[in-house]
């Protein structure tokens, strides 16, 4: 399977679950999409487990993506902290440029962040 291909499909997956199913509780979170770093330019599959807290990276800088690990101190950032209501697979934004965050949206397949090299912030 060609790597458009796939992302296509996982894309398509994605909206299943961030746009079909209302399934959490988004509590806070922040976007700097000056200073976020792009750390995948594909989104990441994970398994939820119901009533289990998660913190979404939006900054980019975590070591343990698509999670927080801390790494955001001393940017002004802050995760995106929400709580899974059913135990699901779901697809989060790894680029950080979404505009459904924490989901995954499609933007990983724009011409910017394609050209990016992992781990910098679009020019
Ligand atoms: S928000 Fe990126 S490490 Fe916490």
């Amino acid at each position: 399977m060609s790597q458009t291909t796939m992302s296509t499909k996982i894309l398509s997956r994605s909206f299943i679950f961030s746009i079909g199913r209302q399934w959490c509780q988004i509590r806070n979170g922040s976007t700097n999409m000056e200073k976020v770093i792009v750390a995948s330019k594909e989104p990441f599959c994970e398994n939820l487990t119901k009533g289990t807290r998660y913190s979404w990276c939006t900054c980019g800088l975590s070591h343990k993506q698509p999670f927080c690990d801390g790494s955001h101190e001393g940017s002004g950032m802050r995760p995106h902290r929400m709580k899974a209501e059913e135990t699901c697979e779901v697809f989060f934004c790894g680029c950080k440029q979404t505009k459904t965050p924490p989901y995954c949206d499609g933007s990983h397949m724009s011409d910017d962040v394609q050209a990016c090299v992992i781990g910098s912030s679009l020019s």
